[in-house]
Order: structure tokens, then sequence, then C-alpha cells
């Protein structure tokens, strides 16, 4: 089979690398990648937020047989509907089932009406009601924008002042745009053992009759070492999660991901795809942060590296309805992906930096804002690239990375030094 995955990233890269595992796959593609994608992929020049384009395309090239809808932004869109309108097989959720991420209006509502839990909320189209729910509420609050922002548009303020002026940035000065129109304003959640609380993100297959969950992952979301600084699209990850059980596993089955599953069936919305949950838990058990209608990034560096099973038959199995007939199988062990990151990252940053690699070991390299210019590899994104690592346990896999990490250089590489180390006490 040709196989075409749509986006630019390091999860995007993974996927692929992951289905060159394959051994039903012919020829791959990727719209439009990046330089890593290109060295095991065809790149496709082609706007995947264009959907006409993207249908043009498709339906020039028949002897590409399978899409997988990778990114938010393209699923909350509709491609998934425009491309299996012109009758090509896809992976990802159709747009009223990405909705469950496009919105977090929509997803805290099904939460609440169908008991699934998570932090107490309220939603928000006026300012001044707003306002006057946080004052009433006070401090510490999370303020989020409605829409999809980049992962940026969660505000999580220990003050009434930070509420307050966080707020006036999402509603009237619009800083995530059209995202902050709606605001959803919740709890801050308390960790079991940790402040802020410990995080663990659940990747799961589905086909809307079966629910799979992947092995657990544990994202950095913050730019520096200490979980300090801005919010990023992630500078890091590993697999699994140190205070993952079967217990756990058994709770988390039962009251959030087969009621989630079951409750977009009951509105008529069936999610097909990978259905990501981003999970906390706290005092009084795990509860629901968010949901995603796709693969993390970079959680997806550090849990497909760890499958054993053929990606392609577990993508067509959830795209035929027949998830159940899979037996997925995982190694055991543990994976590291350390992000490298222009300087300057999350803010503003330099592009076109020449990148140098020396011996990186049996690392894998996934690139992320990559480029080919003057037949040279050079940074084109704030996160560049992210060094994945196996081993015996995260300890091992994350020395084995930053031992590959001092042999990449370019100026102003910006990288946190502490991803793999929290949670050790479980
Ligand atoms: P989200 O984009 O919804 O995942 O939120 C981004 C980050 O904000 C999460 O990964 C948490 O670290 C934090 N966060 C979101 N909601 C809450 C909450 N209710 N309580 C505490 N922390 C939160
Ligand atoms: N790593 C978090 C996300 O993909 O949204």
């Amino acid at each position: 089979m040709n196989v075409l995955v749509i986006g630019n990233g390091g999860r995007e890269h993974a996927i692929l690398l992951a289905l060159r595992k394959s051994k039903r796959v012919e020829r791959l593609y990727c719209m439009k990648g990046n330089a890593g994608t290109a060295q095991i992929a065809e790149n496709v020049d082609v706007d995947y937020m264009n959907t006409d384009a993207v249908k043009e395309f498709a339906l020039a090239h028949p002897e590409i047989d399978y899409y997988v809808v990778a990114p938010d932004d393209p699923l909350a869109l509709g491609l998934v509907d425009v491309l299996e309108s012109i009758g090509k097989r896809c992976f990802g959720p159709r747009k009223d089932a990405a909705i469950i991420e496009a919105s977090k209006a929509f997803s805290k509502e099904l939460m609440k009406k169908y008991k699934i839990p998570t932090a107490k909320s309220e939603t928000f189209d006026s300012y001044d009601k707003a306002l006057e729910y946080v004052r009433r509420q006070g401090a510490p609050i999370v303020l989020k924008a409605d829409g999809l922002a980049l992962g940026k548009g969660v505000l999580v303020c220990e003050t009434l002042r930070e509420a307050e002026e966080g707020l006036k940035e999402i509603m009237l000065d619009k800083a995530f745009g059209a995202a902050g129109n709606k605001i959803v304003i919740e709890e801050k959640m308390q960790g079991l053992k940790y402040d802020p609380g410990e995080e663990v993100s659940v990747l799961s297959f589905t086909d809307g009759k079966t629910i799979v969950p992947m092995i657990t992952s544990c994202d950095h979301k913050r730019a520096f070492d200490g979980d300090k600084g801005l919010n990023t699209g992630g500078m890091g990850t590993f697999s699994p999660c140190p205070f993952w059980t079967e217990e756990l596993q058994k709770e988390v089955l039962e009251k959030i991901m087969i009621p989630t599953m079951n409750a977009m069936n009951a509105e008529g919305r069936t999610f097909k795809g990978c259905l990501y949950f981003g999970l906390m838990r706290t005092k009084d058990g795990m509860k629901v942060v968010e949901y995603n209608s796709r693969f993390g990034d970079p959680e997806t560096q550090v849990v497909l590296p760890m499958l054993k099973t053929d990606l392609l038959d577990i993508f067509e199995a959830v795209t035929d309805g027949r998830l159940s007939d899979i037996n997925i199988e995982w190694e055991s062990g543990a994976c590291v992906c350390v992000v490298l990151a222009s300087g300057g990252y999350p803010v503003s940053y330099r592009k076109g930096m020449e990148i140098k690699i020396g011996d990186t070991g049996d690392c894998t390299l996934v690139h992320a804002g990559t480029a080919i210019k003057d037949g040279k590899l050079v940074t084109s994104g704030g996160r560049v690239m992210g060094v994945v690592a196996k081993g015996s346990d995260v300890e091992q896999a994350r020395k084995k990375a930053y031992a590959a990490v001092q042999n990449i250089h370019w100026d102003g590489i910006q990288y946190r030094k502490d991803i793999g180390i929290k949670y050790r006490e479980g």
C-alpha cells in the first residue's frame, strides 16, 4: 500500500518511521513534511489547510491508498470528511468528532453530561459574566480559551490579579484570536503527591466500538528545567509513566475511556482514530485535563517506537471497525525523547541555522522544524528535532539520549536537561 501522512512535525516523522516497518507499506508520502520525512517518504508540497487543494491532489493520485491526518487543525476543519467524500480511506476522526479537542466548551459539557471525572468548570461567552465568576471563585483558578490555540490557550492563575489579566488577554485582547470568544473557567486540580499535579498522557486507538490504550507517557510542556517558563508544544517525553499501575489503567478504562467513547456515540459523533487522554492523578482519583483528537507531539515519538504490532494493520482495523480483532503488543523497557529547540523558543527565534550532527549511537533523530537549504541541513522552526533513545528503563534511555545530544550542534540550541526525571518516586 502507498500511504500519505499529513503534517510537518516530529509526530508525523515518528508515524512514518513506524509505518516504514510495516511489511505491507510500499511507498510513503508526507504533506508537507520536513527534512527528516524526506529521507523516508516523498514530501508533497500542498497546503493541507486548503481542503480543495488536498482534494485535487488526492483525485490526481489514485495510487495513494490511505491517508493519515495527524494534526488538530485539518481534523477540526473536516479534512477526513473531504477525503472520505471522494472515496479515500483515512485514519483520523471526522469533523463532528474532532470537536472533542477543537472546543473545550464542548468537551467540558460532554464530561458533565456523562459524569466523566474532570475539574469543575463553567463556560462563558460574556466577559462581564466571566469576570464576575472569577472574582466570586478567587484564585488559584484556570482559564482556558475554548478553541485551538497551539497548546497555549490555558492559563493556570495563582492570584486573582493574574486571573483578571488573563481573562482580559483571552476575551478582550483576543491573544488567541477567535479561540477566545468563549472561555472555560475551572478549578485548579491538586495532584495526589505533587504540585503542579502529576500528569500522564494516555493515547488510545478506537473505532467507536473498542478502545485500546497505548503505553503511557509523560510530557514536559514548560520551556525550562523544573517546569519553569512558558508553555510550549512539548520539550520532551518519556514512556512509560512511573506512577502508572494496572489498577490505574483499570480505573481509567472504566471511568474515563469507555464512557468517553460511549458518550461520543450517544451524541452521534462516533470517534474513530487516536483519542488522546491528558489525565491528572488527584486526591479524588484520575481526572481528565484535556482530550486531543489525535496523536500527541512529542508523545508519539516515545510511544510508537515501543509498538510491536504492525501500525498499518491497526490503522486499517480502526477505519474498518474491526479493532477488536487485533492484538496490540508493546515492547517492555522505556523510551525517552529530548526535544532540541531554537534559542528563544517559544517566543521568538532565528531560523536557517546550520545543523551539525556527530555520533548519535543508536538513537533516532525525529525531525520537526528542519529543512535543506543549499544542500545543508538547517533549522526551520521552534522545535527542531527530538533525540529518541530506548533503554531497559527510563534512566538508561535518558543517559543515551543526552549522550547523543552532546554531538548535535547549531547556533542557539536550547533544550531541557531534566527530561525523564519527574515522578521518580512514583
Ligand atoms: P490543557 O491544554 O488543557 O492540557 O492545559 C495545559 C496545562 O495546564 C495542563 O497540562 C496542566 O498542566 C495545566 N492545567 C490545565 N487544567 C488544569 C486544572 N484544572 N488544574 C491544574 N492544572 C491544569
Ligand atoms: N503533547 C501534547 C499535545 O500533543 O497536545
